[in-house]
Parts: C-alpha cells; sequence; structure tokens
C-alpha cells in the first residue's frame, strides 16, 4: 500500500476515517448508546489485562490459524456485520474482498448496503446476519435468498432494544439520499472533498436501502421503512431461535449473549456458536465489557459451542487476551469500519494484518506456538475484574 495510506495502529485509522468522514458519517460510526458507558468499558477493560511474558524459549514460526463455524480462517478474526452504510462506495464489497484476501470469514448485516449476492461473489466465507423482523415466513425467505446465495452461516442478533439517545447527540440520517437531502447535506460533505469525490466518480449516492430486505436483484426498502418493521415485530422466544436454526440447518450463531444463563439456554437451542457481545456499546448502555463476561461464559459452555467475543478490539493483543480467557475467535467492527472509511479494502487488509501482527508478536512473547495454546496463565487478571452475569451467587459482592 502507498505509504502516505498505510497506518500503523486502530487509533491511526480511527484518525483519518474522522478526518475524512462528514462529521454525521463519522459519528455513526461512532455510535454507542446513552452515556457511553459500555462503549467505553469494552475497550478499557482490554488494558486492565496484562500479560505475563516469558523472556527465554520464543517459537521461531507461530500458527494463528483456526476455524469458526466449519470455516479455516488464517487468524482467529473475523469481520462482524455492521450496518452502516455511506461509509465508502464499495462498502461491504471491499471489506469482503479485503477479507477474502487476508484468508479469513466476513458476517454480512441484513442492513447492509450491498446484495449477499455481490458480496458472496468476492468471499465464499460469508456468514449471513438476521436481526428478528418480520413474520416467520418472510424471516424464513430471508434466510432462504441467503443460503442459495452461498452464505454458510447464519449470525441471529437479538440484543438490540431500540434504545436511542446519545448525551454527544444523534446523527441525522436522512430518509432518503435524494437531491434536496444532498443539498442539505453538502455544507459538512464540501469539507470533506476526499470522501465526496468517491461518490462523485461512482455517479450514485450513497444508498440508504437495505437490499438483503427484499427480493434479489431489488433496491430493498428504504432504511427507515425496514427499521419500521422490525419495532413493530414481536421480540424472538427461545422457541422461535430453535425453529430458525432448525430451518437453517447449517452452522448457526447467536449473537449478543453476555449471561451464563442465556448461554446455557442458547446451547440447548441447538446453536452451533455463540458470541459474547453487548452490540459494541450500542444497545443497553450499562452492560459490562464483553471481556469481563467472557470467562463466565466460557467456562460454562465453551466445551459445547464455540464461544466467540465481540466489543472493544483495537489490537493484535487484545485478541490474544480475549483467547487467553476462553474465546476461540473474535469479531471486530469499528477496527474495520475506520480502516474502510480512511482507505477502503486496503484500510481493511491493513487493520486485518495489524491484528495478526500484534497476535504474533504476543504469541511470541507468551511462548506458544499456536493459538490454540493460548490459558489464563498468559494473562494478569487483576482482582474484581471479571463480571459472571447469570449466575446468581457470583452476582452478589
Ligand atoms: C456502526 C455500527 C453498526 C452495527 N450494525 C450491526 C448490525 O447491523 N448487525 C449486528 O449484528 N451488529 C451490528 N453492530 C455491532 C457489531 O457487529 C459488533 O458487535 C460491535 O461493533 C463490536 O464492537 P467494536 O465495534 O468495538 O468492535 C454494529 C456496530 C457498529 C459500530
Amino acid at each position: 500500500m502507498a505509504r502516505d495510506l498505510w497506518f500503523e495502529t486502530v487509533a491511526i485509522a480511527q484518525r483519518r476515517a474522522k478526518r475524512r468522514l462528514p462529521k454525521s458519517v463519522y459519528s455513526s460510526l461512532v455510535a454507542a448508546s446513552e452515556k457511553g458507558v459500555t462503549v467505553s468499558d469494552n475497550v478499557e477493560a482490554f488494558s486492565e489485562l496484562g500479560f505475563a511474558p516469558h523472556v527465554v524459549g520464543a517459537i521461531d514460526k507461530r500458527d494463528l490459524s483456526t476455524t469458526v463455524m466449519g470455516q479455516q480462517i488464517s487468524l482467529p478474526v473475523i469481520i462482524s456485520p455492521t450496518g452502516v452504510q455511506a461509509v465508502h462506495p464499495d462498502g461491504e464489497v471491499a471489506v469482503a474482498r479485503a477479507a477474502a484476501a487476508r484468508g479469513t470469514a466476513m458476517g454480512l448485516s441484513s442492513f447492509a448496503s450491498k446484495p449477499i449476492e455481490e458480496v458472496v461473489a468476492v468471499n465464499d466465507k460469508v456468514f449471513f446476519q438476521i436481526y428478528w423482523l418480520g413474520s416467520r415466513d418472510s424471516i424464513a425467505e430471508r434466510v432462504e435468498r441467503a443460503r442459495q446465495a452461498g452464505a454458510v452461516g447464519l449470525i441471529v442478533t437479538t440484543d438490540w432494544t431500540f434504545s436511542h439517545g446519545r448525551d454527544w447527540g444523534s446523527p441525522k440520517i436522512p430518509e432518503a439520499m435524494n437531491l434536496r437531502t444532498m443539498l442539505r447535506l453538502s455544507p459538512e460533505a464540501i469539507t470533506r472533498p476526499g470522501w465526496l469525490w468517491q461518490y462523485a466518480r461512482t455517479l450514485r449516492p450513497p444508498n440508504l436501502r437495505v437490499p438483503n430486505q427484499g427480493k434479489p436483484g431489488e433496491p430493498g426498502p428504504p432504511f427507515f421503512a425496514a427499521y419500521g418493521e422490525w419495532m413493530a415485530t414481536p421480540p424472538p422466544s427461545w422457541a422461535d431461535i430453535a425453529w430458525l436454526r432448525e430451518m437453517w440447518g447449517g452452522p448457526f450463531m447467536l449473537k449478543g449473549i453476555v449471561r451464563v444463563d442465556d448461554a446455557k439456554r442458547a446451547v440447548d437451542a441447538g446453536v452451533s456458536a455463540i458470541s459474547v457481545s453487548n452490540h459494541g456499546g450500542n444497545n443497553l448502555d450499562g452492560t459490562p465489557a464483553t471481556i469481563r463476561a467472557l470467562p463466565a461464559v466460557a467456562d460454562a459452555v465453551g466445551d459445547q459451542v464455540e464461544v466467540l467475543l465481540d466489543g472493544g478490539i483495537r489490537r493484535g493483543g487484545d485478541v490474544v487476551k480475549a483467547l487467553a480467557l476462553g474465546a476461540r475467535a473474535v469479531m471486530i467492527g469499528r477496527a474495520y469500519l475506520w480502516g474502510l472509511a480512511a482507505a477502503g479494502q486496503r484500510g481493511v487488509e491493513n487493520v486485518l494484518d495489524i491484528l495478526r501482527s500484534g497476535i504474533d508478536c504476543a504469541l511470541m512473547g507468551l511462548g506458544h506456538a499456536s493459538v490454540h495454546d493460548l490459558g489464563p496463565d498468559d494473562v494478569v487478571i487483576p482482582p474484581g475484574f471479571t463480571r459472571p452475569l447469570g449466575v446468581p451467587a457470583a452476582r452478589t459482592g
């Protein structure tokens, strides 16, 4: 990559994204909810954990590869589904190409701006993510479309409470990108000529429709129509989850678990994987950092289902800490969105390279040959760090 585009840490990618994107687009990536307690804890909790490295005996070649939901991946990091649009004209297709180039899998949001068929065409390791939106029939139709397109797994995200309101103010997302909206946004966008030029070249404004909520080949409903339907849909029961798992029949992840009791119910519902996740701090503010909730969940169900974690991953060292505390792999959200905003596909590749090299350095320091050798002995866990949730006896005190 051209030297001026390359960045050495995710924090630098974030600063570039901030400089490059119109203010409202950037703040829709920062997202979070209410006071931002959870989004901060997701990141800060990783800093509370330390490493316990060896001084001699490092292994000269380290193996970072593993599998997630039946897919071989070259590092224990996959792309978490995000429904952000208008960051880059190539959007999810650029992310999917980057993930494929770096040998990993991608979760594709049902609120993505690109049709699943285009995404699977460039990466054959795509897990389609759905929210509980519409009737069982319409959910089945969308899932069937994903199957036909070649999705190799399903991610079901149920941790959404429609909480809105942020102390720093929410970005105004327009109903549609028409001439009037573009003129209204132009004073903001004009200060970001690089971003504007990317779109001007394509002769297409950012897509504010959700193609994967519709039929193949159609533009799909506008974002707010789909969101409204979602708000009007009764939330799923465990029986609904079991029904969908059965109907899909393949690898199936329930994303958004933080409690041990929920993790056990997910196992009973027949899922193959869970992600310990609080939606990146975008949902119920005050939920603890996922890395604090992970150890109890991994202890309880880690031998029955694949346990992943997402939330707050910004460095390879964070990935290693999560694996040491019981995760099989992690999913990243904002880190790749900032890379995408900063430099498109190459920016996402850059982020994955940063994580890969950070994981490799940590493995070397810890004296391990493989990511599978990591364990709690490798990290320093301060007293009171963990939050075992959904374990009544452990919650007090
Ligand atoms: C802007 C934004 C949009 C998101 N959209 C979705 C989505 O459509 N579906 C979903 O399951 N999770 C969504 N998430 C949550 C991510 O998949 C993931 O759980 C979270 O970003 C992880 O935290 P991190 O950003 O600190 O890595 C979104 C997150 C962000 C920041």
